[in-house]
């Protein structure tokens, strides 16, 4: 493969972010010190929630999420197969079966209108994903919720910052339902390198979480005293100090992020004959993680796959977020799902293409991804349906 000469992701680290990490390897405490603490302020803030706690991923917060809340062998949670593989596989680590619905083909995140049909007397709860940072429809899902006494959990990993405007109030990412997931991979808006949290306003599932992460062992107690089954997912100062100042620049990098995703916008506007943008929507100020277009109806998978082959062959860093859930080997074996069970999921699946997106992307490298797609999109295919 060629050299990857506009990658599709790249972090955004300035001179405060070395400065902290620095400080804290100049001290002694590099886990379990302050820089938790303050993380965890500010990410509780930000999703206004009134507890954090900070994880070693955002598949260690959702894990702890399902043990806090209890769930276990023969329980069953409504879920998305379009999501990364996470959402699900933390209910599996639990001996909890995911049962997928179909997505709402403009969001591409669950479709409330499929949930209900899906209940069963074994059914505990919902799990949301606001995919690629835009939010899943949490009223809906949380209406539903209620009215079936079930537990609704956000798996808001993608969407930090994202706010949703609704009834005149203003609704943060990882705000509904009675947890919220964050992850801090380095592609995510902000990152910690590796990292995650739970955030959460009921005091028992924060404590529980916080117990959890640190083997078991309740607040206050000593290093060999361990109420629970636990697990090592602490997250260590150094990515605690990181993460603190970069969440501190959020409404920065959101609106760097969304000047980029205007851009890219802007310059696909001729190209709307061949591809779908993303969503955007008034009442939603998005948090952009990545920006995935959709090729219409008369592309195949296959001819996705020869774009995205060629951009790569550019320098052009690019993928197929995501590959449905539903049809990973392991999960076909494990579920007994297969290809045709999620008709939405699977169109939208094998026409995504993510471009090149980050807080630092110029609008010289924008303008020569569109460049390079367009020619592909308009020149006579190669392989796949040759319907155009
Ligand atoms: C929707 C979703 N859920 C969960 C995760 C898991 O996060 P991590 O990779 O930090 O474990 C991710 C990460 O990319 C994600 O996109």
């Amino acid at each position: 493969m060629s050299d990857i000469g506009i990658p599709l992701s790249s972090p955004y680290i300035d001179d405060d972010d070395r400065r902290v990490v620095n400080d804290v390897l100049n001290g002694r405490t590099l886990s379990i010190g302050p820089w938790v603490e303050r993380f965890e302020g500010l990410l509780a803030t930000t999703s206004g929630r009134a507890y954090a706690a900070a994880v070693s991923s955002g598949t260690s917060a959702l894990h702890l999420i399902v043990r806090a809340l209890g769930w276990s062998r023969g329980d069953e949670v409504i879920t998305t197969p379009f999501s990364f593989v996470a959402s699900a596989n933390c209910l599996i680590y639990e001996n909890v079966r995911p049962v997928f619905v179909d997505i709402d083909p403009v969001t591409r995140c669950i479709d409330p209108a499929a949930i209900e049909q899906a209940i069963t007397p074994r059914t505990v709860g919902i799990l949301s994903v606001d995919v690629f940072g835009y939010p899943a429809d949490w009223a809906a899902v949380e209406g539903i919720a209620r009215k079936h006494a079930l537990a609704h959990v956000s798996d808001s990993c993608e969407s930090l910052g994202t706010v949703r405007r609704e009834n005149g109030r203003d609704i943060p990412a990882g705000k509904s339902g009675v947890a919220g997931a964050f992850a801090f991979y380095p592609n995510k808006q902000i990152t910690t390198g590796e990292g995650g949290a739970v955030v959460t306003d009921d005091e028992r599932v924060a404590r529980l979480c916080r117990s959890m992460r640190n083997q078991g062992r309740d607040e206050g107690a000593g290093w060999l005293q361990h109420a629970r089954l636990g697990y090592n997912y602490r997250l260590s100062e150094m990515n605690c100090a990181l993460g603190f100042t970069q969440v501190s620049r959020l409404d920065e990098i959101k609106r760097l992020r969304s000047a980029v995703a205007a851009r890219y916008l802007q310059l696909l506007e001729p190209l709307r004959e061949w591809i779908e943008p993303p969503p955007t929507d008034p009442a939603v100020d998005l948090s952009w993680f990545v920006f995935v277009v959709s090729l219409r109806e008369q592309f195949t998978a296959e001819d996705r796959n020869d774009i995205l082959a060629r951009l790569r062959a550019r320098g052009i860093g690019c993928s197929n977020y995501f590959s449905p859930i539903h049809l990973q080997p392991y999960i076909q074996e494990h579920l007994g799902t297969a290809r045709g069970d999620y008709p939405v999921t699977e169109r939208i699946a094998d026409r995504t293409i993510a471009l090149p997106f980050y807080t630092a992307l110029t609008a010289a490298d924008q303008e020569h991804v569109v460049r390079e797609l367009t020619a592909l999109l308009t020149r006579p295919l190669a392989a796949g349906s040759g319907t155009r």
